[in-house]
C-alpha cells in the first residue's frame, strides 16, 4: 500500500511570520493521519519549519536545488544545506523552473542524482504543455521527461513524481480524473520497464494543477493516483486541511 501525499508548494508566497502561523493553523486544524503532509515552502521559510519540527506534524522540502555538494556557484542551494535545514523533499524540475529558467532534462537529471545521493526525496514535476497536448505528444513528452529525469538513477521506490499538466497549472483549468489516471498508470508503466515492477510499485506519483477541496476526492479515487501537489490551494491552511482530509470531503 502506497501511503498518499499532499504536498503544498508555496511557489513565491509568505515571508518568516506567515509560514510560522501556518505552522501553527494547520497543526492545530485535525487531519487523518493515513496521509502523508508536506509544505515545500521558499528557502527564507525553512528555517521556522526547522525551529518549529519538534512539535509538527508538517514535513517539509525545498523547491529546488543545487547538482553540486558545494563550491564557487553563487545564489545557488545545495542539498547539503536543505538536509541541515530538516528537509526531506526537494521539488526537481517544476514546469516554472523550466519554461521560466531554462532548466533542461539534463540538469534535472543531475539535480535527482545528487538529490538521492544526500538523502532527499526529490519529487520529479513533468507536464505537456497544452500545445503538446493539442498536437497529440502529450505522452511522448512526459514520457521522455520522465525517462530522461530518471537516466541512470538506482531504482529507489523513495523518489516521488509529480504529473502536472502545464496548461492545469495556476489556471483554475484541472485535467479529469480519468486523463491524469491514464497519463500516471503510463508514467507508472515506464517506471515498471527502467526499475522493475517490485520498486514501481512502491513509487507515489502525484497529480498536480489546480487541485482543490471539490476536485481531490476524485483524483484520490483513481488507482494510481497516491496524492497531489497542491499550489494556490495550499496557500490557506484551512483549505490545505480540507485537500488533506479528502476521504472525509
Ligand atoms: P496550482 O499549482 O495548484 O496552483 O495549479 C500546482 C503546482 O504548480 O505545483
Amino acid at each position: 500500500m502506497r501511503r498518499p501525499l499532499i504536498a503544498g508548494n508555496w511557489k513565491m508566497h509568505k515571508n518568516i511570520r506567515e509560514a510560522s502561523e501556518y505552522i501553527r493553523e494547520l497543526n492545530e486544524l485535525p487531519w487523518d493521519d493515513s496521509v502523508e503532509v508536506a509544505v515545500i515552502p521558499p528557502f527564507t521559510c525553512l528555517f521556522a519549519f526547522r525551529e518549529a519540527r519538534s512539535r509538527s506534524r508538517i514535513r517539509y522540502g525545498a523547491q529546488n536545488m543545487f547538482w553540486a555538494r558545494e563550491g564557487a556557484f553563487t545564489g545557488e542551494i545545495s542539498p547539503l544545506m536543505l538536509l541541515d535545514l530538516g528537509c526531506e523533499y526537494v521539488l526537481i524540475g517544476h514546469s516554472e523552473r523550466r519554461q521560466i529558467m531554462g532548466e533542461s532534462d539534463r540538469m534535472i537529471n543531475d539535480k535527482l542524482r545528487l538529490a538521492l545521493e544526500t538523502g532527499l526525496f526529490p519529487i520529479l514535476c513533468v507536464g505537456e504543455t497544452l500545445e503538446e497536448r493539442e498536437n497529440g505528444n502529450a505522452k511522448e513528452v512526459v514520457g521522455e521527461q520522465v525517462r530522461q529525469g530518471l537516466q541512470g538513477v538506482i531504482p529507489h521506490p523513495g523518489v516521488v513524481i509529480a504529473y502536472e499538466p502545464v496548461w492545469a497549472i495556476g489556471t483554475g483549468v484541472n485535467a479529469t480524473a480519468s486523463d491524469a489516471q491514464e497519463m500516471i498508470h503510463f508514467v507508472r508503466d515506464i517506471a515498471k520497464k527502467e526499475w522493475g515492477s517490485q520498486v514501481s510499485d512502491q513509487l507515489r506519483i502525484l497529480y498536480g494543477g489546480s487541485v482543490k477541496p471539490a476536485n481531490i476526492g476524485e483524483f484520490m479515487s483513481q488507482d494510481d493516483i497516491d496524492g497531489a501537489l497542491v499550489g494556490g490551494a495550499s496557500l490557506d491552511p484551512k483549505v490545505f486541511a480540507d485537500i488533506i482530509n479528502f476521504r472525509s470531503t
